[in-house]
């Protein structure tokens, strides 16, 4: 593998998605929202009217969809076959979708080639489920970041209500922890963290600590300066 990669995973409201995107900003390396890719192949298949239990059909889309994400200030973008979808792959149900996608091997090994080419100099945080044990095992620095599943229904909740979707805290909740089982339980790169993964718990952490916490750690290990 070429360039470094620093994989950051956990699960949805663990902050990683805040995390990745300034620690990339702060060391100047490319960004890999893997989530995002997952949410596309759900969103293609909605376009695409395909039957939602169709396997193939979206191996098929995970393989042949145009993808195309911002960089530097705009990396939050993201265009889907020549569209704006930055918006419409952030709701709730796109994520339930994006899970139920992401249980089928065959979806996750026609995006795997596809991520791993993110991998670029001078290096890349590549946040995810399974960036540290799957796509990326030989990163020099892994990640994995939890907080308290209340914390992380809290943040999703004031995540959509800043994005001017409504959503109840108690559905949320349910949601969040219904996805979790499922992103946990999957026989295919379920989400556990890498036996050589630094655990950081971000219940009671601002942003800025935990990414000064990443920071320290890369510097640590001479990823940067
Ligand atoms: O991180 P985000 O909420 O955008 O991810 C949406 C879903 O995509 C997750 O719930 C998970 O099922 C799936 N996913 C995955 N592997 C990744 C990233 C996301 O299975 N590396």
């Amino acid at each position: 593998m070429g360039a470094p990669v620093v994989s950051i995973d956990g699960p949805s409201g663990s902050g990683k998605g805040t995390v990745s995107r300034a620690v990339a900003q702060r060391v100047g390396w490319h960004l890999l929202d893997s989530g995002a890719l997952y949410r596309l192949v759900a969103l293609s298949g909605i376009e695409h009217k395909l039957d939602p239990q169709d396997v193939e059909g979206h191996a098929r889309l995970a393989g042949s969809m145009q993808v195309r994400f911002g960089t530097e200030s705009e990396r939050e973008r993201v265009l889907l076959d020549g569209q704006d979808v930055t918006g419409a792959i952030r709701t709730e149900e796109l994520g339930q979708g994006a899970s139920r996608v992401a249980a089928w091997p065959a979806v996750r090994s026609a995006l795997l080639e596809r991520q791993r080419a993110f991998a670029e100099a001078p290096g890349l945080i590549a946040d995810g489920r399974d960036m540290g044990t799957v796509v990326f095992p030989g990163a020099p620095l892994k990640i994995f970041l939890t907080a308290s599943a209340e914390e992380r229904a809290r943040r999703r909740y004031n995540q959509l209500k800043e994005k001017g979707s409504g959503a109840s805290l108690s559905a949320l909740s349910r949601e969040i922890a219904e996805r979790d089982a499922r992103d946990s339980s999957r026989a295919v790169a379920p989400l556990v963290p890498a036996a050589d993964a630094a655990l950081i718990d971000s219940t009671d952490l601002t942003i800025d600590a935990v990414v000064e916490r990443v920071i320290e750690l890369g510097r640590r290990r001479s990823l940067w300066a």
